[in-house]
């Protein structure tokens, strides 16, 4: 099953064309031909024209105003803290899109990070975020980024089993500090996503079974090298209810309560990120207004500071794949359109059978006839495609395509594969833009690799 294949809402079975064309605020997105050959296609006021002219494709594209609006928009739904308590801390999912210009831009917006390895917590410092506001969770932390993480200083490591508890304990011991700590548990609460998207599950691999969570947090409470600062959850991804978020937070009550009569105070409860978007024509997406009332209705008597890790709502719409169509083909069955992007540069379509909107990057007549086709990659895999069986307009060789809501778990999960350089990648700001990452030659590709000397 596609990721909420059911979710259906109205707009379903709308042609990507007109969905774009009837919501283009939605992806940050103007446009009205402007007389370019390409047409007029803006994005943060560019010409996605000339940022393809300038940067090549593929190419990732990223709205800053966009995620900046979205961050204000998650904050403004869980409010302030009340009675002393601080204001409900928005730490983004570095793993959705680490680009060092998007996690400098949520940086100056004083946003935090979640982060799941040594690698992410030394981009997320490199663009200033501070350690105050860094998270770090994760199933397989090794002893050199729990060091690592010591060394920063982050705001709390996110102990998952009780082994890592151990370990964690031992490197504080040597570092001699006080490492502040949250345990994060498995509540076992069903998110209704896709099935490699769940995380709350019993039977999942994240998480400290509710049934240990006292015992451990009792052994991080008396550590001499630990603070136990909170509790933390993260149920899955891609979630676009707020029943299972309310669920979890009765779980995580339960634990809560234990450790007050145990005289345990915490300071923070951290609810995980997984805020769902609409990424078919239609599809309902969470409403964050209600899912922060939610949260606070829940949460408000704890006297917690709430923390949360959205990542795919923050960036996912604010990011648009350039691609130029190489060519058509027509097969005995299906008729395809091969563009220069493929599974290696937006791996979603092929891992999750994930939708992604995709339209020419000048205006479409709307009354233009449509073609179902299949838009593939160049790479040598049948799974290799963007979209399957996909209503598109006539599209000519040369010409430049976007790919939609493509700012999450986009670049991050690239690769190499078939040798192709990943894509570059551009920031747009309110008529400004950078290449901020351009794109690899072959030779910078092959540069590190060697022939072992008995070969040559
Ligand atoms: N916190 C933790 C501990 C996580 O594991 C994740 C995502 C997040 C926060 C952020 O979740 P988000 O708000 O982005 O849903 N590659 C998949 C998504 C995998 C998400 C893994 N964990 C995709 O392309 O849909």
């Amino acid at each position: 099953m596609g990721v909420n294949e059911d979710a259906r809402g109205e707009g379903a079975g709308i042609p990507d064309t007109a969905w774009v064309a009837a919501h283009p605020e939605r992806y940050g997105l103007e446009l009205s031909a402007r007389g370019a050959t390409e047409g007029g296609a803006r994005l943060g006021g560019v010409a996605l024209a000339e940022i393809a002219q300038a940067a090549g494709t593929p190419t990732y594209v990223y709205d800053a105003e966009g995620i900046r609006q979205r961050l204000a928009r998650v904050r403004s739904a869980l409010g302030s803290g009340k009675g002393g308590v601080p204001d409900p801390l928005v730490c983004f999912a570095v793993k959705a899109n680490s680009a060092l210009a998007v996690l400098r831009v949520l940086a100056r917006e004083g946003a935090g990070a979640d982060i799941v390895s040594g690698g992410e917590l030394r981009r997320a410092l490199e663009a200033g975020i501070s350690p105050q506001r860094i998270l770090f969770s994760g199933v397989g932390k090794t002893d050199d980024e729990i060091d690592a993480a010591i060394a920063a200083g982050i705001r709390s490591i996110n102990v998952e089993s009780s082994e890592e508890l151990q370990r964690i304990m031992a490197r504080a011991g040597a570092a001699n500090k006080s490492v502040p700590v949250s345990l994060r548990l498995n509540p076992d609460v069903d998110p209704e996503t896709h099935p490699y998207l769940a995380t709350g599950l019993r039977q999942s691999k994240f998480g400290i079974p509710m049934v240990q969570a006292m015992e451990l947090a009792m052994r991080a409470h008396r550590h001499p090298n630990l603070r136990l600062v909170g509790l933390a959850c993260h149920i899955g991804s891609q979630i676009v209810d707020a029943a299972p978020y309310r669920e979890s937070v009765m779980h995580m009550r339960r634990t809560i309560g234990a450790l007050r009569d145990a005289g345990v105070a915490l300071a923070q409860l951290d609810l995980g990120g997984g805020l769902g978007v609409a990424y078919r024509p239609g599809e309902a997406e969470i409403d964050v207004a209600a899912w922060g009332r939610a949260v606070r209705i829940e949460t408000d008597d704890l006297g917690l500071q709430i923390v949360v890790e959205p990542g795919r709502w923050l960036v996912a719409e604010c990011g648009v794949l350039l691609t130029r169509v190489i060519g058509r083909k027509r097969g005995e069955g299906n008729a395809f359109i091969i563009v220069d992007a493929a599974m290696n540069d937006l791996l979603r379509p092929a891992l999750y059978e994930a939708y992604h909107p995709i339209v020419p990057a000048r205006s479409v007549d709307p009354e233009a006839p449509l073609t179902i086709v299949d838009v593939v990659g160049p790479v040598c895999e049948s799974g290799d495609f963007l979209a399957l069986g996909r209503a598109m307009p006539a599209v000519e060789p040369g010409e430049l395509l976007m790919v939609l809501d493509a700012g999450a778990y986009g670049m991050v999960m690239a690769s190499t594969y078939n040798t192709r350089p990943l894509p570059a990648e551009v920031l747009v700001d309110e008529g400004r833009f950078a290449v901020t990452r351009p794109r690899r030659s072959i030779d910078a590709l092959l540069g590190d690799e060697a022939i072992p000397a008995w070969l040559r």
